[in-house]
């Protein structure tokens, strides 16, 4: 091959490997210490979507960086919680994709903190773009015991799914 066409072949090579079948989101797969892997896709787009969204709406009680309140593990004398970190170093990834959605959506359960319920502000697609800007902030390794932790087989489970059935 002529010299000059190598670099464009590589780095088609290398974007094509990035790509998740025709979309644009990169997704790169995180090797595990039960040897199953697991694939994150990180999608800039609704990154930047849930990063304005989660200014505008959280930051005020989570913190700027989803860092949460220092005193978020210890009740308040009124047996209440403070807004706990939503940047991995919390309780949070305990949580399945729904149990978070609808904790945004419908607020804090009664009598557990003052979080209110976003239902007649945000979407659910806007939701699930503030989900994935703070599941951004979480290490690798984290995101793949989130996953694992939720999957039986193949099958990504929904714990609050299962309840119900
Ligand atoms: C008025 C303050 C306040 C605002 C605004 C707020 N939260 Fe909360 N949030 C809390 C408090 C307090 C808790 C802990 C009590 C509870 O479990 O409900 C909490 C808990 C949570 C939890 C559960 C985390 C866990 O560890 O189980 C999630 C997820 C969450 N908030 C996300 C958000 C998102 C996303 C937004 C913005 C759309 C938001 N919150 C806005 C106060 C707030």
């Amino acid at each position: 091959m002529n010299k000059k066409y190598w670099l464009p072949v590589a780095i088609g090579i290398a974007a094509l490997g990035a790509c998740d079948s025709g979309s644009n989101t990169p997704q790169k797969t995180i090797s595990t210490m039960t040897g199953v892997d697991v694939k994150r896709a990180l999608d800039a787009k609704q990154i930047v979507q849930g990063e304005q969204l989660y200014k505008e709406h959280c930051a005020g009680c989570h913190g700027a960086k989803a860092e949460g309140n220092p005193n978020w593990r210890t009740a308040t004398t009124q047996g209440k919680y403070l807004p706990p970190p939503l940047n991995g170093t919390g309780r949070e990834w305990h949580s399945s994709r729904t149990q978070l959605h609808n904790h945004i959506k419908y607020g804090s359960e009664f009598g557990k903190g003052d979080m209110p319920g976003f239902q007649n502000k945000l979407t659910d697609q806007q939701i699930t773009a503030v989900m994935a800007w703070f599941q951004s902030l979480w290490p690798d390794q984290l995101y793949a015991e989130w996953v694992t932790k939720h999957t039986v087989g193949n099958v990504f489970v929904d714990e609050s799914y299962q309840k119900q059935q």
